[in-house]
């Protein structure tokens, strides 16, 4: 490969590892599986040592990924919270061994532990007693999930004893077991809500809730695996972790010391077959050097120990063959291309139906009906296919032509520049995109009309109602007209239909079914904007100063709104009485101390979070405002606040304030 195109790929690689960093870290929803991501990362590890002219230490080869979010308190760590380095063959753990043994010789032993998949944590005790709960974050800082991590039972607030070290931290693994992760599941399942892709992202996903007495309804669990502090009970890795139960720390049995490389290998052939009847999920076998001296003999990389390494099993793949293909239209329009397979067993269960994502995916793979494809179960719920058994394929087959007309309604399908996805644009007659909008509109996390999710198939298709605002013109007579229903459940549906009209601003929103408008944003628009009429007339500038708005949700939110078939759907919503404004308690107007001022908020602040600051600046009367123009009075800023906007704001002389300076203007 020349330069140029080794600058361009590394480039690329960069690109999509941030992507995928992004994906997994923050929004837990890894659309790729871990073995993917390896080779990516693998592939630019090596492009980098190939053109070390290249590197450079903001590469995703050189850091780990972020779980930071804004709504936690950030907590710098005293160590810093590394990733291990990965192997997926033997091979590649008796190099690991040999670089070793090159540098402390052959006297060392390995513990082998279970990779438990699900987040990692840093509890820090001190006398005996938990003083802080700290998510890996960037391996820098992190996110302070205390209150959330006291809510889990497994984990000692007091310590058992009095042998344990003054000071310490304790790292481990939070996760949920696979029966409760089931049960959250079908309970979300018959809840209409949508379900968690796998146990990983929903130990993830709980210990970041606002709410901690929500978490502490789920049952999470916790292993501990590494102890961090100045004296610890023994040299041996092992020996302290074992002590570390009789403290009431919960130290999974299958750790086990290993003499040498071929014991370690028969861990691992142990586990890859057993790990089916564990009652939580692993995703691989972490290896480590028992002493701590020899650990510290061995160091760290940037990114890892040298002394650890983790072999990950590859996720469970079958061949099956590609029946046909049924195209799916969703709520928002979007085509959904779904595989029908030839049943096949994987991974506990029996795969029918496999995700082919969009046209891209077909044309990636060269995807072909009669095909023999391999099926994966990814992070995702519904599983994938991967690629195909070319050498399997008929003799006479033609590539696979992605539909142009939408299969429930006919009309041209379009797919914008830049986007995977081909939609339908008949938003308002094409009956799947209309059944599905008012779907939403009712879900539980929506307008939460219980009982009408599977009452509007028979409305619509009875022609009683065409949307969302026709539910609140509904009759009792229409009801008990209708096939299957009583006078008990049309009274239930039009009582929960009443008071459905007292949601809050911020659900209807959400409700509404604006495309990219999903619940974070629609609560960050509610803090921010009034009422409807003022987000209906809200200009592009002020929807991009709201945090989580980008300008691809501002053109959705200002399209969405110039449709009249939306405004008179909303009009119908304010001539039934839904609640279409922002509670006062959560806006009052404190002072008129910032009157026609406008402010841009930039930056990571100490005492108060972004949305807090946004919300300050309008209860004194002030404007927020997305980007910063001559018009613009001040540039709030914080720490990191980004080179470009500093650079704009210095030439258009805008006034640079902070944190405290703001604070003192509104006093
Ligand atoms: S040791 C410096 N041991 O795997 C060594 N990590 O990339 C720190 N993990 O997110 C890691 N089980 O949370 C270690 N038995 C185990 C583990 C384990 C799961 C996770 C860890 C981290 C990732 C390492």
């Amino acid at each position: 490969m020349n330069k140029e195109k080794a600058k361009k790929r590394i480039e690329q690689l960069r690109s999509d590892l941030e992507k995928h960093n992004y994906n997994y870290y923050v929004l837990n929803k890894p659309i790729i599986s871990d073995f993917e991501y390896d080779v990516m990362l693998n592939d630019l590890a090596h492009l980098e040592k190939l053109f070390p002219e290249f590197q450079s230490s903001s590469s995703p080869t050189q850091k780990v990924g972020s779980d930071i979010t804004a709504e936690f308190k950030q907590v710098t760590h005293k160590y810093p919270m590394l990733s291990l380095g990965n192997t997926y063959n033997p091979e590649e753990l008796r190099e690991f061994d040999n670089r070793i043994k090159k540098i402390i010789g052959e006297n060392f032993e390995y513990v082998c532990e279970l990779k438990y998949d699900g987040t990692s944590i840093s509890l820090i005790y001190s006398d005996g007693k938990l003083q802080r709960a700290i998510t890996r974050g960037d391996g820098e800082k992190g996110d302070d999930v205390t209150l959330n991590v006291r809510t889990i039972k497994t984990i000692p607030y007091y310590l058992k004893g009095s042998d344990f070290p003054k000071e310490f931290e304790i790292r481990g693994e939070i996760f949920f077991n696979k029966a409760d992760f089931e049960k959250i599941n079908k309970e979300r399942k018959l809840n209409n809500e949508a379900l968690l892709a796998n146990p990983r992202n929903a130990a993830a996903g709980t210990l970041k809730l606002l709410d901690s007495s929500a978490v502490a309804k789920r049952p999470l669990d916790c292993f501990l695996y590494y102890i961090l502090g100045e004296n610890t009970f023994s040299d041996s890795h092992y020996k302290n972790l074992t002590k570390a139960r009789d403290w009431g720390f919960q130290i999974p049995e299958h750790i086990t010391r290993c003499a040498n490389i071929e014991k370690v290998l028969e861990f691992i052939e142990y586990w890859t077959n057993e790990r089916k009847n564990l009652p939580f999920e692993i995703d691989g076998i972490v290896i480590k050097v028992d002493s701590l001296k020899q650990q510290k003999q061995l160091g760290f990389t940037a990114k890892s120990p040298r002394w650890a390494i983790s072999y990950k099993f590859k996720a469970e793949q079958a061949l099956t063959k590609l029946l046909s293909i049924d195209f799916q239209v969703g709520r928002t329009g979007a085509i959904t291309p779904v595989a029908n397979l030839e049943p096949v067993f994987l991974a506990g269960t029996t795969v029918k139906r496999a995700s082919l994502h969009n046209a891209d995916q077909i044309e990636l793979h060269d995807i072909r009906i009669g095909d023999y494809v391999f099926v994966e179960k990814g992070g995702e719920i519904i599983p994938k296919i991967v690629g195909v058994e070319v050498t399997k394929r008929e003799s006479v087959s033609s590539p696979l032509k992605f539909i142009e007309n939408c299969p429930e309604c006919n009309s041209l399908l379009i797919r914008n520049e830049g986007e995977a996805q081909h939609y339908c644009p008949n938003e308002f007659s094409c009956p799947p995109q209309i059944k599905g909008k008012i779907e939403h509109f009712v879900s539980r996390k929506a307008m939460n009309i219980a009982g009408a999710e599977a009452t509007i198939e028979l409305l619509y298709t009875n022609k009683i109602i065409s949307d969302i605002g026709d539910l609140y013109n509904l009759d009792k007579t229409q009801l008990i007209n209708l096939e299957r229903f009583g006078e008990k459940s049309a009274d239930n549906l039009l009582l929960s239909i009443e008071q459905s009209k007292n949601t809050s601003f911020e659900k209807v929103i959400y409700a509404l079914g604006i495309r990219f408008v999903g619940e974070t944003v629609a609560k960050k628009i509610a803090n921010n904007i009034e009422n409807i009429d003022a987000l209906i007339n809200s200009t592009f500038d002020e929807l991009i100063s709201i945090d989580e708005v980008g300008d691809k949700i501002a053109q959705s939110i200002i399209e969405h709104f110039k449709n009249e078939n939306n405004i008179r759907i909303i009009q119908k919503l304010k001539d039934a009485g839904v609640n279409l404004k922002r509670d006062e308690n959560t806006s009052q107007k404190k002072s008129d101390k910032l009157s026609g001022l406008s402010f841009v908020i930039s930056g990571v602040f100490e005492k108060h979070s972004r949305d807090e600051l946004k919300q300050m600046i309008e209860e004194n009367g002030g404007k927020n405002v997305g980007s910063i123009s001559a018009k613009t009075n001040y540039v709030l800023a914080g720490e990191n606040m980004g080179p470009a906007k500093l650079e704009k704001a210095q030439k258009l002389k805008v006034k640079i304030i902070f944190e405290n300076e703001f604070l003192e203007m509104i006093l």
